[in-house]
C-alpha cells in the first residue's frame, strides 16, 4: 500500500490561551507539532506527510518536517478543521489509504498510527482508534437540565490518526454537505462502515491549559 498521512495544525488554539497557534506552542523543549511529526516519523512503514498549518506559519514548519522526517509538503489550512483537511486532501498524490491525525494528539504512539493503517489495508474500510467512556454522560436542556442518561457501554471517545481508502475519504470530502468535527462522520455519511480500533490514552487531545500540563508532566516523568 501507499500511505499518505495528513497533519492537521491549522487550528488557532484560542481554548489554550498560549498566545500562539495550538500546534506552535511549546512542549517539553519542542512544539506540539513537533511532537506529533516524530510520531510519524517512527511509523513501521514511512509514508508521504502533509502537514496543514496557518497561512504565515509554512515556512517554518517546512524546515520543522526537513528535520523530523526529511521530505514531507506543507499547506496552508483553512478556517475550519475540515476545510484544513481538505487542504491537505489535495497533496495526497497517489496514496491509497490517507490517515487523518490532529497535531493537538501530541503524544500519540506510533504504533497507533500502524495499527490504523494495518486496519484500514486488511479490511479495505476505515477505521479509527477508540477508547471507553469513564464518565456517566448525560443528555442535558439548553437550560441545563438533565434530559437522559446515555448508556456509556455502547460509547466510545474517538481519537486520531483515522484511516480510510483514500478513494473513498475523497468522494466524501467531495460530497460533503455539512461540517464535522471528525473524517469518520463523512465517511459514515457516504454509507461506508467505519471500524473502531483499540485507541491510547496518549492520544489524548491537548485541549486546555490542563491537557497541556498534562503532556509536559507525562514527558518528564515516563519513558515515552
Ligand atoms: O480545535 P480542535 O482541537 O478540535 O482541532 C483539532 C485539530 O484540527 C488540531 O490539530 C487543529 O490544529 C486542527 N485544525 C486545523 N484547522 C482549523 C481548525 C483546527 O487544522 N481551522
Amino acid at each position: 500500500h501507499r500511505l499518505a498521512v495528513i497533519v492537521v495544525a491549522a487550528g488557532s488554539g484560542v481554548r489554550l490561551g498560549a498566545g500562539a497557534p495550538k500546534a506552535f506552542v511549546p512542549l517539553g523543549g519542542s512544539s506540539i507539532l513537533e511532537h506529533a511529526l516524530h510520531a510519524v516519523a517512527g511509523m513501521a512503514q514511512p509514508p508521504r506527510v502533509i502537514v496543514v498549518v496557518p497561512a504565515d506559519r509554512c515556512a517554518e514548519t517546512q524546515r520543522v518536517v526537513e528535520r523530523v522526517i526529511g521530505t514531507g509538503e506543507v499547506i496552508a489550512g483553512g478556517p475550519t478543521r475540515q476545510a484544513s483537511v481538505a487542504a491537505g486532501l489535495r497533496l495526497i498524490g497517489d496514496a491509497d489509504i490517507v490517515l487523518v491525525h490532529d497535531a493537538a494528539r501530541a503524544l500519540t504512539p506510533s504504533a497507533l498510527f500502524d495499527r490504523v493503517a494495518d486496519a484500514v489495508a486488511a479490511s479495505g474500510n476505515g477505521a479509527v482508534p477508540g477508547v471507553p467512556v469513564a464518565d456517566t454522560i448525560k443528555r442535558t436542556s439548553a437550560g441545563g437540565a438533565i434530559v437522559a442518561t446515555v448508556d456509556r457501554a455502547e460509547l466510545s471517545a474517538v481519537q486520531t490518526p483515522q484511516g480510510f481508502p483514500a478513494g473513498q475519504l475523497l468522494a466524501a470530502y467531495a460530497a460533503a454537505e455539512r461540517e464535522v468535527t471528525d473524517d469518520a462522520q463523512l465517511i459514515a455519511d457516504a454509507g461506508h462502515p467505519v471500524a473502531i480500533v483499540e485507541g491510547d490514552p496518549l492520544a489524548f487531545k491537548i485541549t486546555t491549559a490542563w491537557d497541556l500540563r498534562r503532556a509536559e508532566d507525562l514527558l518528564r516523568t515516563t519513558a515515552l
